[in-house]
């Protein structure tokens, strides 16, 4: 290879990884490149986890011709010179080992021949580089064995340390991005959780009922064949419907009885309201968080509100949204009115197949009722005012709503 063409693959190594957006398939990428990349027989990944080094992942191409059970089990190390792993993040810089068994440097680690005995393996060369992100952070190490040519073992040459150096600063770029990308979407999550839990405790005291309305809104969005990206953004998003009634003073949405005209005027802003809170951003999640609050209001007919809306002009999320808060809201108690029976949730929401909802919606909800009652019952308010799903109760135990 080349200058050029080593600078040409490492770019399409650049690109294929930051592709990869799950951690555990892009250890095994990274793996897989390297190991074509060096001509090496066997690669290990550590990931760093504070102050220790995790093995997790590895293969090995002369054990798995021999398959040889492949499977290989996790463990840590301490960054500290006891090991070469180790020793490499300890000090960030690479080690190129002609012959681990006949060594002639003054590096401080013993090799550990555990592994050759128990699998009868030769490791011979090694070449291991400290994974290094932009800010000199350690985020691994990238250990290679046993150079490959003609079918022997060789020492890795000197001229592939800077590639493999560059290639171990893309693993870097990539993994970042991945560990990143992973912990915003898990903290945008808990954010909004939190946040509509709060805005939904004020009139609803025992709240399973946004997470009701995501495993609904993700049930309807699942049979009606939506994708996966859509069925996980409907998933996260439509807790967030009536985040508005935040704004909504308690006189009105406390208010035991009937609202009068101008009530129901400052209760039904809490659509535009939530809308304005969550519009606006560059998060794909809040994004459809702010349509479906503006649209979960919004009638098949166009009576609805803030926009009156009419039929397919309301988005799918809105619409699906619309007719699992109701089914949800009639099914349950509020001050301002009891719990609905079954028979009459359903019957309302037949009568209203055109009118207020989407008639296909309709069909697939009823259709499928079994499906939405085990989720009611999963999350069911009584017992079960924490986290549904670390209840002790099980749901077979759980008292039917009604
Ligand atoms: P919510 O309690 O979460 O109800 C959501 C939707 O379920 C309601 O949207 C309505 O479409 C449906 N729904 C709930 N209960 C009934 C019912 O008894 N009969 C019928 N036909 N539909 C029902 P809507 O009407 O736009 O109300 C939005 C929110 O306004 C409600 O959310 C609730 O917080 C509040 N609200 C509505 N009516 C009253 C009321 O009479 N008194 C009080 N205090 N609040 C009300
Ligand atoms: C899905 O695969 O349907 C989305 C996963 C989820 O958020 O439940
Ligand atoms: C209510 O006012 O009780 C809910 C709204 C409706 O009846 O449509
Ligand atoms: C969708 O399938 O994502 C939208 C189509 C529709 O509005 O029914
Ligand atoms: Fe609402
Ligand atoms: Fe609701």
């Amino acid at each position: 290879m080349d200058q050029q063409d080593i600078a040409q693959r490492l770019v399409e190594i650049g690109i294929a990884l930051s592709e990869e957006r799950q951690l555990p398939k892009l250890l095994a990428k990274v793996v897989d490149h390297s190991l074509n990349f060096t001509n090496a027989d066997a690669a290990s990944l550590y990931v760093r986890d504070r102050d220790e080094l995790e093995f997790r992942f590895t293969r090995n191409l002369t054990l798995e011709k021999r398959s040889t059970d492949n499977q290989f089990t996790t463990f840590k190390l301490p960054i500290d010179s006891r090991s070469v792993a180790g020793y490499v993040a300890l000090n960030k810089h690479t080690v190129l080992i002609p012959d681990v068994y006949n060594r002639h440097d003054s590096l401080p680690f013993k090799f550990d021949d555990s592994f050759d005995k128990r699998v009868g393996y030769r490791s011979q060369s090694m070449l291991v580089v400290p994974i290094i992100d932009n800010l000199g952070q350690v985020l691994g190490v990238l250990q290679l064995i046993n150079h490959m040519h003609n079918g022997e073992a060789e020492a890795f040459p000197e001229e592939l340390r800077r590639p493999v150096e560059a290639l171990a600063g893309q693993v870097a770029i990539a993994l970042r991005n991945v560990v990143l990308v992973d912990q915003l979407a898990l903290s945008q999550r808990e954010t909004v959780y939190r946040l509509c839990r709060a805005a939904e405790t004020r009139d609803n005291e025992t709240g399973n009922h946004i997470k009701r309305i995501s495993y609904f809104a993700h049930k309807l969005a699942e049979l009606r064949g939506e994708d996966a990206s859509f069925r996980e953004l409907v998933f996260d998003a439509s807790p967030m419907h009536d985040l508005g009634k935040i704004g909504i003073p308690d006189a009105v949405l406390l208010k035991p009885g009937r609202l009068t005209d101008n009530e129901r005027v400052i209760m039904n802003t809490h659509a535009q309201l939530g809308y304005d809170m969550l519009a606006g951003s560059d998060s794909a999640l809040l994004e459809m968080g702010a349509t479906i609050a503006q649209t979960h209001h919004e009638r098949w007919d166009g009576t609805g509100y803030p926009q009156q809306l009419q039929g397919m002009r309301i988005p799918l999320e809105g619409r699906i949204t619309a007719l699992v808060d109701v089914f949800d809201a009639l099914s349950s108690p509020r001050v301002y009115k009891p719990a609905w029976p079954l028979e009459k949730v359903i019957d309302y929401c037949t009568e209203q197949r055109g009118q207020h909802f989407d008639g296909e919606l309709v069909d697939t909800l009823i259709e499928n009722m079994d499906d939405f009652l085990a989720i009611r019952e999963e999350y069911a308010d009584e017992f079960d005012e924490d986290e549904g799903e670390h209840s002790i109760i099980t749901p077979a135990i759980k008292k039917p709503l009604n």
